[in-house]
Order: structure tokens, then sequence, then C-alpha cells
């Protein structure tokens, strides 16, 4: 596992954004399988800024979802699926057949879980997983206590995502469930990413990196990766040794 820390969120995203880039560059059909969140928001501005600037093409790209809550609406502003399209996918204009989004409101959850993990088989894997990390230590929506050798699937949410996931939202909701790419595709990924900015994320952040590997905390698992990298902005850092 790699570390890298940076002076604030800006360069921080900067640096991330630059990290795919040169992922493209070094592999045209990159697979990606991007977070959603407040951690990747502007690192996600400026890839689209570079992108555009540099003139790279992203048309063999595929672009995979992480996770989406179950039971909200593709275009309800605070689902991911919002998310990705209105900070990545729209403003590049990504051909809709390389695009893989979880839909929180399939009829059936097993089969909405077997059309990503398909995609991400047929796509040979991912190259570069691109995850924020949650206050609970979570990767995606794998939540405390859960097991590794997990693919696509639907999960509890834990009452700390329940809360703390309000905030993408302009009004209370019931967010009991959630639909993610699980802890073995993470480990699989041939690149994982795992970014994170400011103070409060500092504690997580130590166990991630200086605890001992645990379930209990999903996000120690990044440790188990053979080819992973963190990347933090100076406060994020700030209870490292
Ligand atoms: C979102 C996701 C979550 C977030 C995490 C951190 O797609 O998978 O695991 O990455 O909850 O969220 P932010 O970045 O909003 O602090």
């Amino acid at each position: 596992m790699n570390l890298l820390k940076y002076k604030n969120y800006e360069a921080l995203s900067e640096a991330v954004a630059e990290k795919m880039i040169l992922q493209i560059i070094s592999k045209p059909n990159t697979v990606f399988c991007l977070a959603s969140g407040n951690s990747p928001l502007k690192a996600y501005e400026y890839f689209v800024e570079k992108v555009q600037k540099q003139n790279i093409d992203y048309s063999q790209c595929v672009f995979i979802g992480l996770d989406e809550w179950v039971g909200i609406t593709p275009d309800d502003t605070g689902s991911c699926h919002y998310f990705l399209t209105k900070n990545v996918f729209e403003p590049l204009n990504v051909p809709t057949e390389n695009i893989y989004l979880f839909d929180g409101l399939a009829k059936n959850l097993e089969a909405e879980c077997q059309r990503i993990n398909q995609a991400i088989i047929e796509n040979n894997g991912i190259d570069l997983i691109i995850v924020g990390i949650g206050m609970n230590g979570h990767i995606g929506f794998n939540e405390p206590g859960i097991a590794i050798d997990n693919y696509v699937h639907v999960v509890d949410l834990d009452s700390v995502t329940q809360t703390v996931g309000q905030k993408y939202f302009d009004k209370p909701m019931l967010l009991k469930k959630g639909i993610t790419v699980g802890l073995q595709f993470f480990l699989e990924a041939k690149n994982a990413l795992l970014m994170a900015n400011g103070s409060k994320k500092a504690a997580i952040i130590k166990q991630t990196i200086e605890g001992e590997i645990t379930t209990a905390v999903p996000s120690t698992i990044i440790q188990l990766h053979r080819n992973a990298l963190v990347m933090l902005d100076e406060e994020a850092a700030g209870n490292l040794v």
C-alpha cells in the first residue's frame, strides 16, 4: 500500500484526477469503478477539465458505479446515479453503452447485482477502483462486519451510514439498504485508490492504515490489496504516525 499526502483538498483532487488521466493513457479501454460522495467531487471536476483540455480519448473506457441507495430514484439529486451522471458522464458525453450504474429502484435486486457482476466480468475486471471512506470505515456500502468474499451484493446499511447519508438529500430519507460492488471485486481490482480529506476522516484513516486488518473496519482490507494507493489531504492524514 502506498500513501501520498497533499496540502489541501484542491491539491489532492488535482492529483487524483491526474491518476485517472494517466490510467487512460496507459490503458485506453480502462474499466473504472467510481464512488460518489463529497470526497471525489472535485477530482471528477478536474478530471473532466483535463480530459477536455488534453483531448484524452476515453471512448473505450467503461465506467461502473460503485454503489447505490436502494429505493432511491436515479434522478434524485442524492442518488449515486445522479451524482456520477451530472459530474462525469454528462459533461463528457460518455456513450451510455459504456456506463453501468445501479438502478436503486430495481424490482429484482438480485438480478441487478448479477447485471453489474456480469458487466465487470465481461469487461475483464476493474482496472481502477476509486473509493472514499465512510466514518465507520465502509468502502462502497460494505459495512462493518461484512464478509470479504462478496462480489456485487445488497446490504443492510449501518446506522452510521443511514444518518451520515442524509447529507446528500434535501429532505430526510429512509436509507435502509444499499447495493454495492463488494470487497472481493475491490481486492481483485488491478488498482485501488482510496481518497479522503478533512479532519473528520483522520481517526478512521489512522485505523485503516495503522490498525489491524478486520472486517469490523472494512477499509482495513486495503492493506491486503496488492496495488493500493491511499491519497489524503493533510487534515485526513493528521493522526498518522
Ligand atoms: C459513495 C460511497 C461511500 C462514500 C463514503 C464517504 O459512493 O461509496 O462509501 O465514499 O461514505 O462519503 P463522502 O465522500 O461523502 O465523505
